[in-house]
């Protein structure tokens, strides 16, 4: 091995980069980057607006089909999960320079609104003609009724089916019945978002009602559609019953009704055919992997994804309260997000306010509540996004409130210190002059500034494996490399002209900072 390392370095001009590479041990070649060759780079990325982060070669139209609540229920933590993620994702896309669509596949429609309208014009009849009668609490409440009464009462379940008949034939007073309680559930929804800052355009399945004729027409026309048992079916490869025999994938029920796969398949065309896109991601939580897996192998045969197209589930996990078990509320309720929100921000509030009493600072009421919301909302967003999408991860007000470790606070409380420099000694961080030197001559300098080299990179991996914990992991490491840095060196106090370069570093990881944070959804504040 010492002999091919040695080649490998007779082979090798590295000269710009690094220092002469150094064969180790039984055959390790060491590189070590040239102080001057950092701070070439450095210089780039001060003078660049994206911070040296390159636009994507080949910019993409991109779906990212994520939050995707249901219409008459409430949105609940795995939507949230979903609204968070996938608002992060699209951020990236779009920093690359993608052409993202943003969309919200609503549940809106479906054998349920039969039954809900049905259950409200005998018992509740202003909710269907009164705009504002009933608020989603109630209609959550009021559907669960609906579905007692439907699992229970034979008559009641005819009802309903002729019910959603009329619906599906566009009856004038079914339609405008269904969309009050659109109009009702989105008006709750949106509160969510902008509470968020999440901009989503909302298409719900509704939207491909006219699509799906087509679907089942072109699916028989490719042979791969079956009838067993009446209905209209494709079987699948890899899933089989308990007995072992093959699975279908209904398509269209025995009664003529579609279902949520069907829909599925017919977005997949839309978004092909008419959005153009060439890389589709549909957020949800991972029990849904075996639907999707279903929907993209009908796809797949039916020769409807080109490869040029890239389809993706993107599968997250539970969020699981702290003793272990899904989320709930004491009383073993569904929590609420807005109450979940609140919590965070309230919590938030306490503790700032008694740091507040323990220094005697002195904060207007509208500096608290402003502080308080902003980091309330950002600690519940970072929790998310800073664990593996993958695993369940447990929601503690504790924990992602803490200031300390991999938290929102601690992130954006790294960047308040940064930027009080700037106010402490008086400096402007945009006038350090773009020739100004940068001098590296200290180990944690070079180690800082090799990090905040490696923000292009990190970022081009998020965007192909869209895992944005990985940004998260870079961020609280770069303010451990930071304050690991200011420490151990005086940056006001330093002689010129290491004091501005060591402001520059400083600038610089605000900078980054500030940009990482907003590519999470999480905005930075001046002062905490
Ligand atoms: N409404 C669904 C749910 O609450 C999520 C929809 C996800 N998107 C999709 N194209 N199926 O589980």
């Amino acid at each position: 091995p010492r002999v091919i390392a040695q080649l490998i370095v007779d082979n090798l001009d590295v000269t710009e980069v690094c220092e002469p590479p150094q064969i180790a041990g039984p055959g390790f070649i060491n590189f070590t980057v040239k102080p001057s060759y950092l701070a070439t780079q450095l210089q780039a990325m001060r003078t660049n607006e994206r911070l040296g982060v390159a636009g994507a070669e080949q910019k993409q139209r991109v779906v990212v089909d994520f939050s995707s609540p249901n219409i008459a229920k409430e949105m609940h933590v795995g939507h949230l999960r979903s609204t968070i993620l996938g608002d992060c994702i699209a951020r990236v896309l779009e920093f690359r320079g993608h052409d993202v669509l943003r969309l919200n596949h609503v549940g809106d429609w479906g054998t349920q609104f039969g039954m809900l309208i049905l259950y409200l014009r005998e018992n509740y009849p202003q909710a269907l003609t009164t705009p504002d009668a009933i608020d989603l609490g109630d209609l959550v409440v009021l559907y669960k009724k609906a579905k007692k009464q439907f699992d229970e009462d034979t008559e009641f379940q005819e009802a309903a089916r002729t019910e959603v008949v009329k619906l599906q034939a566009k009856d004038p007073e079914s339609i405008k019945a269904w969309q009050l309680l659109c109009n009702q559930s989105r008006r709750e929804f949106q509160v969510i978002y902008d509470r968020l800052n999440v901009r989503l355009t909302e298409r719900g399945e509704s939207f491909y009602n006219p699509y799906l004729p087509a679907v089942v027409d072109d699916l028989r026309e490719s042979g791969l559609l079956v009838e067993s048992n009446g209905a209209q079916c494709v079987f699948l490869d890899g899933f089989t019953n308990r007995d072992g025999d093959p699975l279908p994938l209904i398509i269209q029920k025995t009664d003529g009704g579609y279902n949520y796969a069907t829909t599925d398949l017919a977005a997949i065309r839309y978004r092909i055919q008419t959005d153009r896109a060439e890389r589709i991601i549909c957020i949800t939580d991972a029990g849904q992997a075996d639907h999707f897996a279903q929907v993209f192998q009908v796809a797949r045969q039916a020769g409807w994804i080109p490869d040029r197209v890239e389809i993706v589930h993107v599968p997250f996990g539970l969020v699981l309260g702290e003793d272990g078990k899904k989320i709930k509320t004491r009383d073993g309720e569904a929590i609420k997000l807005k109450e979940l929100l609140d919590e965070a921000i309230d919590r938030f509030r306490n503790d700032l306010e008694s740091r507040l009493a323990a220094d005697h600072r002195q904060e207007t009421p509208e500096f608290i509540a402003n502080s308080a919301e902003i980091v309330g909302l950002s600690a519940v967003k970072y929790a998310d996004l800073s664990q593996n999408r993958l695993s369940n991860y447990v929601f503690s007000y504790d924990k992602m409130l803490s200031l300390q470790g991999n938290t929102a606070p601690y992130m954006m409380y790294a960047y308040v210190r940064v930027r009080g420099i700037s106010r402490k000694g008086g400096i402007d961080f945009d006038r350090l002059g773009d020739n100004a030197q940068i001098l590296l001559d200290e180990e944690l300098e070079r180690t800082l500034a090799k990090h905040l080299l490696q923000l292009d990179t990190i970022i081009t991996e998020v965007e192909r494996d869209l895992l944005p914990n990985r940004l998260c992991q870079y961020l609280f490491e770069l303010s451990q490399k930071y304050n690991q840095f200011y420490d151990k060196h005086s940056v006001l106090d330093a002689e010129e002209p290491i004091r501005t370069s060591r402001l520059i570093l400083c600038d610089l990881t605000a900078k980054t900072l500030q940009l990482g944070l907003d590519l999470l959804g999480i905005p930075v504040l001046e002062r905490m």
